[in-house]
């Protein structure tokens, strides 16, 4: 495993490997590796020849009051963590991705403006721009990201396809904890009081599902009737509940197609965020 800091050297390697043939697959992340991550890079290797792996906090998808300066970073333990895995890992210092002079964005109209992206402007503005710079950089055959971050995955999608970049995009499914607390490097901020109560969002998705399976499928009442269940745990403060069209995002009024139920909720300080897919027509 090779640890590349400069976009030279990681495009003079790959390039090798390209000539050989090889396929190769790529993984961005922020780092504060954890299982979600690794079943990502799991697959790559799986799928791939070469599997290639960024760390990179990205300063320009956190907003001004958000937690860029103390989100998690332990280079050594994420490392160790792909050793086996990963053949390359590309760990770039800010100025290499952000030069004094740089100016150019990508920005994915409409959804980047929805759900998330209403309550941190700019953030999916920053997210397309740097996975637009990191796959120009790879230029993989596939990039892998986790269903845990939806509204991201659509995003990303829109902009590979809106720009003609020539990347599979492939969606993991979410990887959770034992009481089902989807995996985040945003859970270490939780107090373990804060922690117990996290599994609310999970609880939540789940009690939705067996609404819908039972027939249920006014998605305002299945709001109502989610706003209720998670009223009852003190620390979670809820950001949005919306229900959507699985491709379109498009908000929906009925489960007549299969539709996300998209969650972002605040534990405390912590906001974190889940999602289901709720099966239209599934009675249980
Ligand atoms: P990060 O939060 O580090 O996540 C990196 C990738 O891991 C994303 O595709 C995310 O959806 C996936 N992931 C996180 N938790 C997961 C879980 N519990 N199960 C499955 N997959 C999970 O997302 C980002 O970084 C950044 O926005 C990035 C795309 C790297 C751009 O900066």
């Amino acid at each position: 495993m090779k640890l590349v800091t400069t976009i030279a050297v990681l495009r003079q390697e790959l390039g090798r490997c390209r000539k050989k043939g090889r396929r190769i697959g790529f993984v961005p992340t922020m780092g504060f590796l954890h299982e979600g991550h690794l079943s990502l890079v799991r697959q790559a290797h799986k799928d791939n020849d070469v599997v290639v792996v960024s760390i990179f906090v990205n300063p320009i998808q956190f907003g001004p009051k958000e937690d860029f300066k103390m989100y998690p970073r332990d280079l050594k333990r994420d490392t160790g963590l792909l050793r086996g895995c990963a053949d390359f890992v590309f760990v770039p210092p800010a100025r290499e991705l952000y030069p004094d002079d740089f100016c150019t964005f990508v920005e994915v109209r409409g959804l980047s403006g929805e759900y998330c992206g209403r309550t941190r402007p700019g953030h999916f503005t920053g997210v397309a721009t740097v996975v637009a710079k990191l796959l120009n950089s790879v230029a993989p055959d596939t990039a892998y990201f986790g269903q845990k971050d939806a509204q991201q995955a659509a995003v990303i999608r829109k902009m590979v396809g809106d720009l003609n970049i020539p990347v599979n995009i492939k969606v993991m499914p979410t990887v959770r904890e034992p009481d089902g607390l989807a995996m985040s490097s945003r859970n270490t901020y939780l107090s373990p009081k804060e922690r117990q109560e996290a599994v609310v969002l999970f609880q939540a998705l789940k009690s939705a599902e067996h609404a819908v399976g039972t027939g249920l499928c006014d998605t305002q009442k299945i709001r109502g009737m989610l706003e209720d269940f998670i009223a009852h745990t003190p620390s979670a403060r809820i950001d949005y509940i919306e229900l959507v069209d699985r491709k379109t995002f498009e908000r929906v009024k009925t489960i007549d197609r299969d539709a996300l139920l998209l969650l972002a909720v605040y534990i405390g300080k912590t906001r974190l965020i889940d999602n289901t897919l709720l099966r239209a027509g599934r009675r249980q």
